[in-house]
């Protein structure tokens, strides 16, 4: 019997391989977080096991800390390259991030939402979403039409995260870059996952509520090609 976070995982991976197989240029717009690892884990089994390949493909990631050191090992892009970069056969430079060490951060932030539209857009974009609602580092308050920007990130989201930096709040930024949800929005196919009972009110809200700065996964009930995978828990207030 298949775990059903690993049978969402198999839905979002029969999405990206699809296109891929159709388009082998497929540009992806990865997500971090832990909502995506098992997608990772199923397309890089594919990869080396049924040869589904991303040589021609390229990838954007939705955000990224401010300031975490190069090496870190939570630093975003360190986290893309190990989850699913290095996992199957991108092409050197074919992933692309936000700039969190920039000087220049808001040139950073322009100069990446030139380099998504210069590839053509995103095709299929991974999300997760935060138990407040956020999508990719929209926090509560994000205007709709955001692009690339600076965000300041709310208490909750430190501690939601403060997981993955020894338990302590302290060590999580507290700011980053990170695509707007009118960047998100132009993707041309948006799948978001969603296990577990602490993300069934904002799978609710996203779903039922009224779109709202507040909630800003609701954005996407406009989106005209929005999947969004979900088990019993995450749907338990649906
Ligand atoms: C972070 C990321 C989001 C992600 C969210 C939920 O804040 N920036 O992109 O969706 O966490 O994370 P998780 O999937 O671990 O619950």
């Amino acid at each position: 019997m298949i775990a059903p976070a690993e049978e969402l995982a198999v839905l979002a991976a029969d999405a990206i391989e699809a296109l891929l197989r159709r388009e082998p240029a497929t540009v992806l717009g990865l997500a971090t977080g832990s909502s995506p690892l098992k997608v990772y884990d199923e397309l890089a089994r594919r990869h080396e096991q049924e040869g589904l390949s991303f040589a021609r493909a390229r990838g954007f990631m939705l955000d990224e800390y401010v300031g975490l050191a190069a090496d870190h090992p939570e630093r975003y892009r360190n986290v893309i390259d190990t989850e699913i970069a290095s996992r199957v056969d991108f092409a050197p430079g074919a992933v692309q991030g936000p700039d969190g060490l920039a000087d220049d951060l808001p040139a950073a932030c322009a100069a990446y939402e030139r380099a998504i539209a210069g590839a053509g857009g995103v095709d299929v974009q991974l999300l997760g979403i935060g138990t407040d609602g956020h999508i990719a580092f929209n926090e509560p308050g994000s205007s709709l039409a955001s692009r690339t920007r600076i965000k300041t990130l709310t208490r909750q989201t430190r501690v939601d995260n403060a997981r993955f930096f020894d338990d302590d709040v302290d060590q999580v930024p507290t700011h980053c870059l990170t695509q707007g949800l009118g960047t998100i929005m132009d993707a041309r196919h948006l799948v978001l996952l969603a296990t577990g009972r602490h993300k069934a009110e904002a799978v609710h809200q996203l779903v039922e509520g009224p779109i709202s700065a507040m909630w800003p996964a609701t954005v996407m009930q406009m989106h005209p090609h929005a999947t969004v995978l979900v088990d019993d828990a995450a749907a338990s207030r649906l």
